[in-house]
């Protein structure tokens, strides 16, 4: 009799807990400040979600800061984005890919209580300050064991802080997410304390993307983002499915789509398909370094380059383009679209751009909108 009642009771609230922390479809999207588009510029109707990128961590006080020149376009953003879409959500997203300094300062101050505090009380208080409805933490990347588990007593101490916030203050909870590396190929998966954020999170950004660049050695073209890989590594798909056999489930997952792509230098301009002799990025269309060029920059390169050819691979899910010994892999309309069916034919969350600044005249916010729905 007490054994069925509590199993009635644990039935009762597992569908509650369901219930309460089902979102709707993520839409999102990272606003980038130094993106060149500005904060009122933003369509905002497109997303459900955007995120506002980046707060800093300050190594002495390991506290969440926004910096002077980001301060004022970050205290009215909410306000400014809502205008347009009254119902659309902000988060600050803290971090970002700063590099293994950046990386070492999270582990840094996730490795005591005291400094985890200063942290999770300051994120708390910037973003009610700044009128945001979430946080978004880039730890780019945990990358051992030791960071894995401070990672997880973080998550767990940043939970309650936000459930004991709410209660508090009598506002909704702050909304918890992160970017998290969409492939082995990217940083191991292994370091990220899974059942933790699975717990934790509302849901995680995973960033399938820049799994194959021009780096300095790349001797031949390849798809940056593909969602399919027959050939085996590395694969949107497979970073999707890697995170749900860590413990994750779908409906906390949100795929990543480029708004760029890579620049290669072909070594013959006849030889322009996939996985085409190349030595390394290409200069011509992109002063980047490492070949990568945004969507609308992409699209320019393609009205200005008379002949220049663009071609969908389905069985891949890649877009590029070539012109003379120009080669560029990325995500047009089509692989945008395939992989927001894809999110939706298999229970994920939800999909987010990195970053909407990229996109040409919102081609491509528009395209996934429109898929989802
Ligand atoms: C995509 O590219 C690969 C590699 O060149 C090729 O084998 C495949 O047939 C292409 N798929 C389509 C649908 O054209
Ligand atoms: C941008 O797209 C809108 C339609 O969504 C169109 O009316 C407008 O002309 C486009 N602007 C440019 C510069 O292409």
């Amino acid at each position: 009799m007490a054994n069925s009642k509590s199993l009635f009771l644990v039935i009762i609230f597992t569908i509650l807990i369901s219930f309460s922390s089902a979102q709707g479809a993520v839409k999102g999207g990272y606003w980038y400040s130094d993106s060149g588009l500005a904060v009122s510029d933003i369509d905002s109707s497109y997303f459900t979600h955007l995120f506002c990128a980046f707060a800093d961590l300050d190594t002495n006080t390991n506290q969440v800061t926004i910096s002077s020149s980001n301060a004022p376009s970050f205290s009215t953003f909410t306000q400014t984005v809502q205008q347009n879409n009254p119902s659309v959500k902000t988060l600050l997203s803290i971090g970002g890919g700063g590099g293994p300094s950046l990386a070492a300062d999270f582990a840094d101050m996730a490795s005591q209580a005291s400094t985890r505090k200063s942290f999770i009380d300051s994120s708390i208080q910037v973003a009610r300050n700044y009128n945001f409805h979430g946080l978004d933490l880039d730890w780019e990347y945990p990358s051992s064991d030791t960071d894995k588990t401070n990672f997880g007593l973080l998550l767990n101490e940043w939970r309650s802080a936000i459930t004991q916030e709410s209660s508090t203050s009598g506002n909704p909870a702050l909304l918890l997410t992160a970017a998290v590396a969409g492939s082995n190929q990217i940083s191991l998966l292994e370091y990220y304390p899974a059942q933790d954020i699975a717990n934790n999170f509302d849901w995680i950004n995973v960033m399938v993307y820049d799994l194959f660049t021009p780096g300095g050695y790349s001797t031949q073209t390849q798809p940056p983002a593909p969602l399919k890989n027959p050939l085996g590594q590395f694969s949107a798909e497979e970073g999707v499915t890697s995170w749900i056999q860590l413990g994750v489930p779908a409906n906390k997952l949100a795929i990543g789509l480029p708004f760029y792509g890579y620049a290669w230098n072909l070594v013959s301009a006849n030889d322009h398909g996939l996985f085409a002799t190349a030595n390394g990025a290409d200069t011509d269309a992109t002063s980047s370094g490492d070949g990568s060029i945004g969507y609308g920059d992409i699209r320019e390169f393609i009205n200005t380059h008379s002949g220049a050819q663009s071609v969908y691979n389905s069985t891949f899910v890649t877009d590029y383009c070539y012109s003379g010994t120009t080669w560029i892999g990325y995500d047009d309309t089509q692989s945008i679209s395939a992989k927001v069916t894809y999110a939706k034919d298999n229970g994920l969350l939800g999909y987010f751009a990195w970053q909407i600044g990229s996109d040409d005249n919102w081609t491509l916010s528009k395209t996934g909108k429109y898929h989802e729905s």
